[in-house]
C-alpha cells in the first residue's frame, strides 16, 4: 500500500481537489491512503473530517497545539500504514499524476524517489524569481555541507516517496521544513532515483514560507552536519578554523596594545592560532585517531597549513589581480579553497585513519 502524507496549514480551498485528483490517479492502480496532518487555524479541519467520513481512503489528524511542516510530516509517518510512503503539498504544486511514476520506480527497486525540478525535463516554474534565488542558495548550502545531499539535484523540495524501511529505527527530528534532507542524511538506503517533473503554480491560497523558516533551515543543516557521522569531522574542522581566526585576532590585538611591532605580532598570533587549531583538531575532530606520536602529527599539520597559506594567497592573487574580484571576496575564496586542502590532507595524512 502507498500512504500519501500531506501536511496542511490553512488550505481549505485545496484539500478537496488534491484528494480527488489523487483518487482518480491511483484508485485503479494500487491500494492507497491519504494521511492529512493538519495544523490549520481556519476551516480546513472541518472539510477534512467530512472528506474522511465520505472516503475510506482519507484519514486525518489535527494538531491543536503544534505547528511546523517537518514535525507534521513525521507525525504522518507514524500513523501511515503503507510499506511505501509519499509526501506532497496540498496546493497542487506537486502534480498527483507523478505518483504513478514514483510508484513504478519504487517497484523497480528504488528506495527513495525524488521528483526533481533540476534534471533534464524538469521545471521549477511554480516559484517567483526571488524565491528561485533563495531556493538555489538553500540548495547549494545543503550540498556543500552534507555529503549525502551532494549528489541529489533537488534535495529541498517537499515531494518524494520512499520505502518504509528507509526510516525504520531512525529517529527523525527535523527543524523547520526540509524533511527530505533529514531522511537523506539519516535514512538507511543506497538507491535514490530522481525523475523530472514540472513544479506548478499554487492552485489557491498563499505560501506559508517565511524568513523564520529560512533561518530554521540553516539551523537544521548545522545540526545534521554536526550529528551525521559522514559530515561531523568536516563540520568540526571548519568550526576549529573559525575559532582559530578569533584566537588570532585576540592575541594580535593584545600584543599590539602591549606595543609589540605589528608585523611581529601578526606572525606570533598566527603561530598561536595554528597551535590552538592543531590541539583542538587533535583532541576533538580526530580524537579517535592516534597513529603516530603527537609531534609527528603536529609537524604534518604545520606543513599542511603552510602550503594552505600558499594556496590561499595564490587563489586570492589570481582572483584579485587577474579578475579584479573584490579584495575581501577574493580572500574568502582563498580561505575556502585552502580549508578544503587542509581538510583533505588532515584526513588523508596527518590523522590518517
Ligand atoms: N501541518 C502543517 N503545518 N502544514 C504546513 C505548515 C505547518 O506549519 N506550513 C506549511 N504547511 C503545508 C502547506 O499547507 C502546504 O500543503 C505545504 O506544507 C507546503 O507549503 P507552501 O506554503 O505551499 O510552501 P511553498 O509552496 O512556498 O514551498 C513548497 O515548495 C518549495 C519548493 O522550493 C514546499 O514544498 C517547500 O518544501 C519546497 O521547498
Ligand atoms: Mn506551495
Amino acid at each position: 500500500m502507498l500512504s500519501i502524507v500531506i501536511p496542511t496549514y490553512n488550505e481549505l480551498e485545496n484539500v478537496e481537489l488534491v484528494a480527488q485528483v489523487i483518487g482518480n490517479t491511483l484508485s485503479q492502480k494500487t491500494a492507497y491512503e491519504i494521511v492529512f496532518v493538519d495544523d490549520s487555524r481556519d476551516d480546513t479541519p472541518n472539510i477534512l473530517s467530512s472528506l474522511a467520513a465520505r472516503d475510506p481512503h482519507i484519514r486525518f489528524v489535527h494538531r491543536d497545539h503544534e505547528r511546523g511542516l517537518g514535525t507534521a510530516v513525521v507525525q504522518g509517518f507514524r500513523i501511515a500504514r503503507g510499506d511505501y510512503v509519499a509526501v506532497m503539498d496540498a496546493d497542487m504544486q506537486h502534480p498527483p499524476e507523478m505518483l504513478l511514476a514514483m510508484l513504478d520506480e519504487l517497484n523497480a527497486g528504488a528506495e527513495i524517489v525524488i521528483p526533481s525540478r533540476f534534471v533534464p525535463g524538469g521545471d521549477d516554474g511554480g516559484l517567483k524569481p526571488h524565491r528561485k534565488l533563495v531556493s538555489a542558495v538553500a540548495r547549494y548550502m545543503g550540498k556543500a555541507l552534507l555529503k549525502r545531499v551532494r549528489r541529489i539535484n533537488d534535495p529541498t523540495g517537499g515531494f518524494f516517496a520512499f520505502r518504509r524501511n528507509v526510516i525504520e529505527g531512525v529517529e527523525l527530528k527535523p527543524i523547520g521544513w526540509k524533511i527530505l534532507i533529514e531522511i537523506l542524511v539519516r535514512g538507511n538506503y543506497s538507491r535514490v532515483t530522481e525523475i523530472p517533473y514540472r513544479f506548478q503554480p499554487r492552485n489557491a491560497g498563499v505560501s506559508k514560507m517565511s524568513l523564520a523558516e529560512q533561518w530554521n533551515y540553516i539551523r537544521h543543516l548545522l545540526r545534521l552536519a554536526s550529528e551525521s557521522p559522514q559530515d561531523r569531522r568536516f563540520f568540526l574542522f571548519a568550526a576549529v578554523g573559525v575559532s582559530g581566526v578569533f584566537m588570532n585576532m585576540v592575541c594580535y590585538d593584545l600584543m599590539v596594545r602591549l606595543h609589540v611591532e605589528v608585523a611581529v605580532a601578526s606572525v606570533i598570533a598566527s603561530l598561536i592560532a595554528l597551535a590552538s587549531n592543531f590541539t583542538l583538531n587533535d583532541r576533538v575532530t580526530w580524537s579517535d585517531v592516534r597513529g603516530s606520536g603527537w609531534l609527528v602529527r603536529a609537524w604534518k599539520y604545520f606543513a599542511t597549513s603552510l602550503v594552505g597559506i600558499g594556496i590561499n594567497v595564490g587563489v586570492l592573487s589570481l582572483l584579485f589581480y587577474k579578475f579584479s574580484v573584490h579584495y575581501l571576496i577574493a580572500n574568502l575564496m582563498g580561505i575556502i579553497v585552502a580549508t578544503f586542502w587542509n581538510y583533505a590532507l588532515s584526513r588523508l595524512w596527518t590523522w590518517r585513519s
